[in-house]
C-alpha cells in the first residue's frame, strides 16, 4: 500500500506524517510532498524511526512521482487560519491549491482514495469533486472531507464535562466542518443524559473548538496536533478497510443528497472506499432545528466550490 501526504511539511502534515510512520502497517510506502524546501529533510528525519514504513520526501518537482501508485492521498496543504479569520476567509488561498493538487491526483493516481483536510472543507471537497469529474475519474465513494477532528473533540469535551474516560465516549457528529454546520448528536450518546443547558454549551464548544485553538495559539496558527491525530485515525481506518477489515468512520461525503450534496455522517468503509452511508437516526428537537438551520449555509459553501472549479 502507498499513502501520500500533500502539504507534509506543515504543522498538520508533520504531525500526521509522524503518526503514519509509526502506525501504518509494515511495508507501506509513505510519500511526503510539499513545496517547502525542508520536505526531503522531514522525510530523512522520519526515516530514522525504526518502523517498516518506507518514507520518502519530494520537493517542488516531485508531485507526480509522489502520487504515482498511491492508494490513499491525504491533503493538508494550504494556509492556516489566523486570529480573526473565519474558515471561509481562507477560501481564495486554499481553493486554488486544492484544485491543482487534485488535478495532479487525477493524472497520477486516478483510483486513489482522496481525503481532504484543507479548509474550508465544506467547499474544498466540492472543488475536488468537480475537478475529478472534469478529468473523468470521479468516484464518489473515494472522496472524503476529514471531519474526524469534530468527532474527537466532541468525545473529549463530553468526557471532560461528565468526568469520563474519553476513550469510552462515542459521539456522532454530522453536517459540515465549519461553525454551525457541525452538528454533534448528543441525544444519541449511549448511556449519557444531558440537560438542555449542557446540550447548548457542548454544541457551542464543539462548533467553536477551532477558534479556541486559534485564539490560544495567539497568532501561531490553528489546530495542527489534534488535526494530525484525527487525520491519522481516519487514514489508518481507511487503510484497514482497504485491506479487508470492516471499519466505520464519520466523514464528509457525497450521498443521496437528502440533506445536501455533501454531508458528514457515519460511513462504512471497504476495499474501495465508502461501502455504505449509515443513517443518523432520529434527531432531538434541538438537533432537528440545528440541522434545518444549517442547510442553507452548507449548500452555499458547496455551491461556492462548484462555481470556483468551473470558473
Ligand atoms: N502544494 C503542497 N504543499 C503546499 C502547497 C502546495 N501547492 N501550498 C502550501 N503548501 C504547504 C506549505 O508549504 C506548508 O508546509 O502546506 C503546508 C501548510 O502547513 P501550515 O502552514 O503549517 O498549515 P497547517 O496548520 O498545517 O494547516 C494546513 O489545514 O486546517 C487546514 O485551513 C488549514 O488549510 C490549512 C491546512
Amino acid at each position: 500500500m502507498k499513502v501520500a501526504v500533500l502539504g507534509a511539511a506543515g504543522g498538520i502534515g508533520q504531525a500526521l506524517s509522524l503518526l503514519l510512520k509509526t502506525q501504518l502497517p509494515a511495508g507501506t510506502d509513505l510519500a511526503l510532498f510539499d513545496i517547502a524546501p525542508v520536505t526531503p529533510g522531514v522525510a530523512v528525519d522520519l526515516s530514522h524511526i525504526p518502523t517498516a514504513v518506507n518514507v520518502k520526501g519530494y520537493g517542488q518537482d516531485g508531485l507526480a512521482t509522489a502520487l504515482q501508485g498511491a492508494d490513499i492521498v491525504l491533503i493538508p496543504a494550504g494556509v492556516p487560519r489566523k486570529p480573526g479569520m473565519d474558515r471561509s476567509d481562507l477560501f481564495n488561498m486554499n481553493a486554488g491549491i486544492i484544485k491543482n493538487l487534485v488535478e495532479a491526483c487525477a493524472d497520477n493516481c486516478p483510483k486513489a482514495c482522496i481525503a481532504i483536510i484543507t479548509n474550508p472543507v465544506n467547499t474544498t471537497v466540492a472543488i475536488a469533486a468537480e475537478v475529478l469529474k472534469k478529468k473523468g475519474v470521479y468516484d464518489k465513494s473515494k472522496l472524503f472531507g476529514v471531519t474526524t477532528l469534530d468527532v474527537i473533540r466532541a468525545e473529549t469535551f463530553v468526557a471532560e464535562l461528565k468526568g469520563l474516560n474519553p476513550e469510552n465516549v462515542h459521539v456522532p457528529v454530522i453536517g459540515g466542518h465549519s461553525g454551525t454546520t457541525i452538528l454533534p448528536l448528543l441525544s444519541q450518546v449511549e448511556g449519557i443524559k444531558f440537560s438542555d443547558d449542557e446540550v447548548k454549551q457542548l454544541t457551542h464548544r464543539i462548533q467553536n473548538a477551532g477558534t479556541e485553538v486559534v485564539e490560544a495559539k495567539a497568532g501561531g496558527g490553528s489546530a495542527t496536533l489534534s488535526m494530525g491525530q484525527a487525520a491519522a485515525r481516519f487514514c489508518l481506518s481507511l487503510a484497514k478497510a482497504m485491506q479487508g477489515e470492516a471499519v466505520t468512520e464519520y466523514a464528509y461525503v457525497e450521498g443521496d443528497g437528502a440533506d445536501a450534496q455533501f454531508f458528514a455522517q457515519a460511513v462504512r468503509l471497504g476495499t474501495n472506499g465508502v461501502v455504505e452511508i449509515l443513517p443518523y437516526g432520529t434527531l432531538s428537537e434541538f438537533e432537528a432545528k440545528a440541522k434545518a438551520d444549517m442547510l442553507a449555509s452548507l449548500k452555499g459553501d458547496i455551491q461556492t466550490g462548484i462555481e470556483f472549479a468551473n470558473q
